[in-house]
């Protein structure tokens, strides 16, 4: 007993002299504690700083659609490859920290077998694990089919490259569906720089949301499931957000959103002036070709109306479906620090960003961001052009702006823009 407590008053020394916070020694209950909140304890460390300084690059590949032959039998590996060829070309030029997939890598629904899925996955992550790139990946309504769920083409990247895939799932019973239509749902910490302590105050909050919208498996009837995040996503938001409160105060970081299906909110983003038609047309979508004077948001804007979450031809009418996740999400504490975008991929003839109608708990409009058509695969027009977007946040300034720009296949780069507070400003 009085060697225990001589240890005790060691140990006590001992603290302060290297200065660990006396918390740390505190008797209260380990639920009223602030612990460390590392959703990755065996992932390298995700920071600012790791290629350039203060500086960290994230790079959008969507919509590749691997084994889609195009329309002509037999050319679905000369399809892949191309997409595949193309993300390793976006990877080598721009050398991003991270890549995020955001959805429809494959074409699950020509597929033949679960092998098949499985080694189209691995092909078209394959530029990422050659050059040791961290990424994770959304699905899309593509992804889930007779031969894959999204639940299973997460376990492939597992597989592939455990140490380099941060995609999750979110704990059973969230996101919606029985087989894991909608379990990837879960956030990213990008800390500020390689040595911060892991579970300390990240610079930056990755979320992702799996909009869901397959066929059910074979054996469960092929019936169509809802093309939405699921409300029990709301919920789990919620918790995720508190969780991170405790752990990093009040003050949350800023964050960027993915999901593969666009929010509803896009159609009326797109019939915003300058939208009031198809900006750039089909057969030249370079800014320099607009012909209308004032244009304050570039881009390709060929799909539309938009498909948007609950609005597809698959879940009937637009009601609301979007909303309990994007109000957990934009009305709720997290909404209370910046939202730089909710990027999404889904409509491949669209690859703009523009303020939407959403407003968050801190009165910032909420900037909406599609990627752009990178790979070969899925519905596709040579004049479109194909290219990745590319999001580079600055520390210094990662709490008010962000810049990003679509890289084309072509080489040059398109639409340079800083998101702030006065680009979000509609004239
Ligand atoms: C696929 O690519 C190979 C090699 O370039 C070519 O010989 C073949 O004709 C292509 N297949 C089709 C259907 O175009
Ligand atoms: C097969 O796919 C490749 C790559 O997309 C394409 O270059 C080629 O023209 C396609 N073949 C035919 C016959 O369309
Ligand atoms: C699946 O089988 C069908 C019928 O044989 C074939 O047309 C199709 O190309 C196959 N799909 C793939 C991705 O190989
Ligand atoms: C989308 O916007 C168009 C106007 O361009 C409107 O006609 C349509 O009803 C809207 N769709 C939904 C689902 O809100
Ligand atoms: C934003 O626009 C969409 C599409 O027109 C509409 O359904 C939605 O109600 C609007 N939301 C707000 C908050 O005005």
């Amino acid at each position: 007993m009085f060697a225990r407590l001589l240890v005790l008053l060691a140990c006590v020394g001992l603290a302060s002299s290297l200065s660990i916070p006396q918390e740390s020694f505190s008797t209260t209950s380990a639920s009223s504690r602030a612990a460390p909140l590392d959703p990755y304890p065996s992932q390298p460390l995700l920071s600012f700083g790791a290629s350039t300084p203060e500086k960290f690059k994230l790079l959008i590949i969507t919509d590749t659609h691997l084994l889609d032959d195009q329309t002509v039998p037999g050319n679905a590996s000369n399809v892949s490859r191309a997409s595949t060829d193309a993300v390793r070309q976006y990877l080598e030029v721009e050398k991003p920290d991270y890549v995020v997939h955001l959805g429809d890598l494959v074409s699950g629904e020509v597929a033949n077998s679960s092998a098949q899925v499985r080694d189209a996955v691995r092909q078209i992550l394959g530029p990422a694990v050659e050059k040791q790139i961290p990424f994770s990946t959304t699905k899309g309504n593509h992804d889930n089919d007779v031969y894959s769920t999204h639940g299973q083409i997460t376990d492939y990247e597992h597989e592939l490259a455990p140490q380099l895939t941060y995609t999750r799932k979110a704990p059973a019973g969230v996101g919606g569906g029985s087989n894991g239509e909608g379990s990837d749902n879960y956030w990213v910490p990008i800390y500020p720089s390689k040595d911060a302590p892991r579970g300390s105050k990240p610079a930056l909050v990755l979320w992702f949301f799996d909009s869901r919208s397959g066929k059910q498996l074979k054996s469960e009837g092929n019936g169509l499931i809802d093309d939405w995040v699921d409300s029990s996503v709301a919920g789990w938001i919620n918790s995720e957000v508190s969780q991170q409160e405790k752990a990093w105060g009040s003050v949350l970081p800023p964050s960027l959103l993915f999901v593969h299906i666009p929010i509803q909110s896009t159609n009326y983003t797109q019939n915003l002036a300058p939208y009031s038609d198809e900006v750039g047309g089909v057969t030249d979508e370079r800014p320099e070709s607009f012909t209308s004077e004032g244009k304050r948001y570039e881009g390709l804007n060929v799909d539309k109306p938009l498909n948007t979450q609950g609005h597809g031809g698959e879940a009937g009418q637009y009601n609301g479906q979007d909303l309990p996740f994007l109000n957990a999400i934009t009305k709720g504490k997290a909404g209370k620090s910046r939202l730089h975008a909710i990027v999404s991929g889904h409509d491949h003839g669209n690859d703009w960003c523009a303020p939407s109608n959403v407003t968050t708990a801190a009165a910032q409009v909420l900037p909406l961001c599609f990627g752009k058509h990178s790979g070969f695969g899925g519905y596709d027009y040579d004049p479109w052009n194909h290219g990745a977007r590319i999001f580079e946040f600055d520390l210094d300034s990662v709490d008010k702006s962000v810049r990003t720009y679509i890289r084309m296949l072509t080489g040059e780069t398109r639409y340079d823009t800083l998101i702030d507070d006065a680009w979000a400003k509609t004239s």
